[in-house]
C-alpha cells in the first residue's frame, strides 16, 4: 500500500509538470521532448516516441523519439480503418498484440516488433485525432498494468491538447496570413484601378496629357519627404492622383480649348473640385481625406482661392499638398496657350508664392528633394524623370534652390493631417 501510495504521489508530481510544461512552453518541439521524457520516466519506459497527426498526408509524424533508434520511421501511413479505429478507441492505450488486423499494426509489425513497441495510445482531442504516442516496454519487464494504462491515458491527454493548441496556432496563422494576402491583393486592385481613373481623366484633357499621374508622384515625392510612413504616402498619391476627377463632368471643349477660357466657361471648369468631392465621397477609400483633396486644391493660404476661399489653418493639409503638386506640375509642362516656364522661374514663383499659395514648409521639403536629386545626394530620379534631365539640371538651378531653401521660413502654422 505504502509503495502504491508512493507510486501515486509520485505519478501525479510528473502529471503536474507535465500539464506545466504543455500550458507554459513556447517551444512546441521543446514541449513534446520534455513531456515524453516524463511520460517514460515516470513509468519506468525504455522508449518511446511522440507522433503528430497530420490530416492532410493522412500521416504520422514523429515529433520526439527515445530509444528507438534511427531505422525507425519518422513518418508512418494511416489508412482509413486505421484512422476510424484509433477515433473510436479514444486516448484508451491500445496494446499492439491485440491490433494485429489493422492495416497499421500489419504495415509496420517489423519496426513495432523490431523496438518491442507494446502499446500505442491515440490522442483524441475533441473528436479529433491529433497524433499518437508509442511505448515500448517497462525497464522492469513487467508488463502494464491498468493502473499504468490509466495513468498513461492521463499523462498523453495532456500531450493531445499540447498539439491540439499547436494545430489551432498553426490554423490561425495560416487563415491571418490568408487574409493579409487578399487584402494586399485587394489593396494592388485598388492602386491599379485609381491609377486607370488617373489616366482616364488625363485622357479628357489632350493638352494636360498625363497631368493627374505626375501630379500623384510629386505629391508622394513631398510625403516621402514629410517622412509620412508608406501608408500616408499612398493615400496621398491617391489623393494626387484623383485630384481633378471632377473634370470628367466638364465639357470637353472647356478643358481643351486652345485659347484662353471666358468667365463663363472658367465658371464651369471651377465647379470641379466640388463635383470630384462629389463623386470621391461615397467611395470607401483605405485613406482619409482623398475626397477633400479634391475639393480644395484649389484654395490658397491667403484665402483666394476657390471653391469656399478657406484660409490657411481651415484647408484640410493633404490639399495643400496636392496644389503644390498641381501648381508645379502646371508650370512645369506646356499648355495651349503658354509653353512651360524655365526652371529658375518656377522655383522663384514657388518661393514667392510660399505662405500666399502654398505651405512654406512644403515648398521647402518640395525644394529639398529636388536639390537632393540634382546634388545625387539621392540616387532616385523621380525629378528626372519627371520634367527630363535638361530641364532639371540647366544652370544655376541648384544654387538658386540652396538660397531659396536658405531664405524660407518654413515654419508657418501647420494644420495636422488627420489619417485616423
Ligand atoms: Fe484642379
Ligand atoms: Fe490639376
Amino acid at each position: 500500500m505504502a509503495e502504491n501510495q508512493q507510486k501515486l504521489v509520485h505519478t501525479f508530481g510528473a502529471l503536474a509538470e507535465l500539464g506545466n510544461e504543455v500550458s507554459q512552453k513556447n517551444n512546441f518541439q521543446e514541449m513534446i521532448r520534455t513531456s515524453l521524457h516524463l511520460l517514460l520516466g515516470s513509468l519506468g519506459i525504455m522508449r518511446g516516441g511522440v507522433a503528430r497527426y497530420s490530416r492532410f498526408g493522412h500521416e504520422l509524424n514523429l515529433l520526439a523519439l527515445r530509444g528507438l533508434g534511427e531505422e525507425f520511421p519518422l513518418s508512418l501511413s494511416l489508412c482509413y480503418e486505421d484512422e476510424r479505429q484509433f477515433l473510436i478507441n479514444g486516448t484508451v492505450p491500445i496494446e499492439v498484440s491485440q491490433a494485429k488486423v489493422l492495416p497499421f499494426f500489419q504495415n509496420y509489425d517489423h519496426s513495432l516488433t523490431a523496438k518491442k513497441v507494446e502499446l500505442l495510445v491515440p490522442l483524441v482531442i475533441r473528436d479529433e485525432l491529433v497524433g499518437v504516442v508509442l511505448l515500448g516496454e517497462k525497464a522492469n519487464g513487467e508488463s502494464y498494468s491498468s493502473y499504468d494504462k490509466d495513468i498513461i491515458s492521463a499523462m498523453t491527454r495532456h500531450v493531445g491538447v499540447g498539439i491540439a493548441q499547436r494545430n489551432l496556432m498553426a490554423e490561425l496563422e495560416r487563415r491571418a496570413e490568408e487574409n493579409r494576402r487578399l487584402y494586399d491583393d485587394l489593396r494592388m486592385t485598388y492602386k491599379d484601378t485609381v491609377k486607370a481613373f488617373a489616366r482616364a481623366i488625363d485622357c479628357k484633357d489632350k493638352y494636360t496629357e498625363g497631368h493627374s499621374v505626375r501630379v500623384g508622384k510629386y505629391s508622394e515625392i513631398i510625403a516621402a519627404e514629410l517622412g509620412y510612413d508608406e501608408n500616408q504616402m499612398e493615400g496621398v498619391a491617391v489623393a494626387g492622383y484623383l485630384h481633378d476627377v471632377g473634370k470628367l463632368t466638364v465639357e470637353r471643349n472647356i478643358i481643351n480649348s486652345p485659347v484662353r477660357i471666358n468667365a463663363k466657361e472658367s465658371a464651369e471648369l471651377n465647379k470641379h473640385p466640388a463635383i470630384g468631392y462629389e463623386i470621391l465621397l461615397p467611395i470607401n477609400h483605405p485613406y482619409t481625406d482623398v475626397p477633400l483633396a479634391a475639393k480644395y486644391h484649389h484654395e490658397r493660404l491667403d484665402g483666394r482661392g476657390y471653391p469656399d476661399e478657406l484660409y490657411d489653418r481651415d484647408i484640410p493639409y493633404i490639399a495643400k499638398i496636392v496644389c503644390l503638386a498641381d501648381s508645379f506640375d502646371a508650370m512645369t509642362t506646356d499648355r495651349p496657350y503658354k509653353r512651360r516656364r524655365p526652371a529658375h522661374e518656377v522655383i522663384e514663383d514657388l518661393q514667392y508664392n510660399a505662405g500666399k499659395q502654398f505651405a512654406p514648409e512644403l515648398v521647402t521639403a518640395f525644394c529639398g528633394a529636388m536639390l537632393k536629386e540634382i546634388t545625387l545626394e539621392t540616387k532616385q530620379k523621380r525629378f528626372r524623370r519627371l520634367l527630363g534631365r535638361e530641364y532639371l539640371e540647366a544652370e544655376g538651378i541648384a544654387p538658386l534652390l540652396k538660397n531659396a531653401l536658405n531664405d524660407m521660413n518654413g515654419t508657418s502654422s501647420l494644420t495636422l493631417v488627420n489619417f485616423d
